[in-house]
């Protein structure tokens, strides 16, 4: 494997972010995986894939624990993602949320706290909750996730919505709605897509188009899915990966590069969107 660094998107804050990082939904909820996934986590770490996604949702809080025990000792190599869920994304609850997702984390900031999806809660509200975690230094960057365009223009008209650094929404082959609207729109704000369930959640690798593409680049169906999302600018992927084997598979999905008939023959297989197309979420 390349020990290249890995390349980076920038957040709007000027943060250089890299391109790939770890996913861990579905973490943290079976003791007999758990050292596997401490490892996979703490392997991605060491070859570069130093952003952590995590939420308070995951495994009710203990997807968090996991991720305090993977980085402890080396929390200042990671960025660090989490997520309030929109029951607490109230201005007491948000920063109450915050601090005990600090608390099983074992760290005391985040480096981005995202909002996971559309809170019946005004923006402004939520948005002031995020400013005052940034003053308390809890957190260093706030963003929101499943923000489909309607939302993200709402959210830019509130007081302070335009410090918003990034949008995680779900985003791979078989998901390219964003591709009409959501995605020009917030490449041309410069603001960062951070694309969940890169390989729909594993249901890509049996793909005959895929495999045969991954055979031409002796590579995967994986990193085949990983590496066209990685063609589009401003956009990095989480991947979720529970074994040391697929974390680093993941990686190398960095220094695969499709060739233009790769890039046409994906593109007939899974056709991009003619018209807008309600934002897909898990
Ligand atoms: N904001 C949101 O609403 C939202 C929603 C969904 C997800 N997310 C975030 O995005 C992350 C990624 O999405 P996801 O977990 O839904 O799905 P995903 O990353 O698209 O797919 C995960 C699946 O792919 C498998 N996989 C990973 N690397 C592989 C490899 N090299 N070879 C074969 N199989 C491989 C994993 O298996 P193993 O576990 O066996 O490695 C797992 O079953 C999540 O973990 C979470 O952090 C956010």
């Amino acid at each position: 494997m390349s020990t290249r660094t890995v390349p980076a998107v920038r957040l709007p804050a000027g943060e250089a972010i890299p391109v790939m990082g770890m996913g861990t939904w579905h973490m943290a909820e079976n003791p007999a995986r758990r050292q596997a996934e401490i490892a996979a986590l703490r392997t991605g770490i060491e070859i570069g894939l130093t952003l952590i996604d995590t939420a308070e949702m995951y495994a009710d809080g203990e997807a968090e624990v996991l991720v305090g025990e993977a980085i402890a000792g080396q929390r200042d190599n990671v960025f660090l993602v989490s997520k309030v869920l929109p029951v607490h994304a109230t201005y007491d609850k948000t920063i109450l949320a915050c601090r005990q997702s600090l608390k099983r984390l074992g760290t005391d900031r985040l480096d981005l706290y995202l909002l996971h999806w559309r809170a019946p809660v005004p923006l402004a509200e939520t948005v002031l909750a995020f400013e005052e975690l940034i003053r308390l230094e809890l957190i260093r960057f706030w963003g929101v996730s499943n923000f489909d365009i309607h939302d993200m223009e709402e959210l830019l008209s509130v007081p302070g919505g335009d410090a918003v650094q990034t949008d995680q929404v779900l985003y791979n082959l078989m998901r390219r709605g964003i591709e009409f609207d959501l995605l020009p729109e917030l490449q041309d704000r410069g603001i960062p897509v951070m694309a969940y369930s890169p390989i729909e959640q594993g249901r890509l690798l049996p793909h005959p188009v895929l495999n045969a593409i991954a055979d031409r680049h002796d590579a995967t169906a994986v990193q085949v899915a990983l590496a066209w999302v990685l063609t589009r600018d401003g956009v990095n992927v989480i991947p979720r990966a529970s074994t040391k084997e697929h974390v680093m598979q993941n990686r190398g999905a960095i220094e695969l590069h499709l060739t233009e008939d790769d890039l046409r023959l994906l593109d007939e297989t899974f056709p991009p969107p003619l018209s807008a197309q309600p934002l897909a979420m898990y």
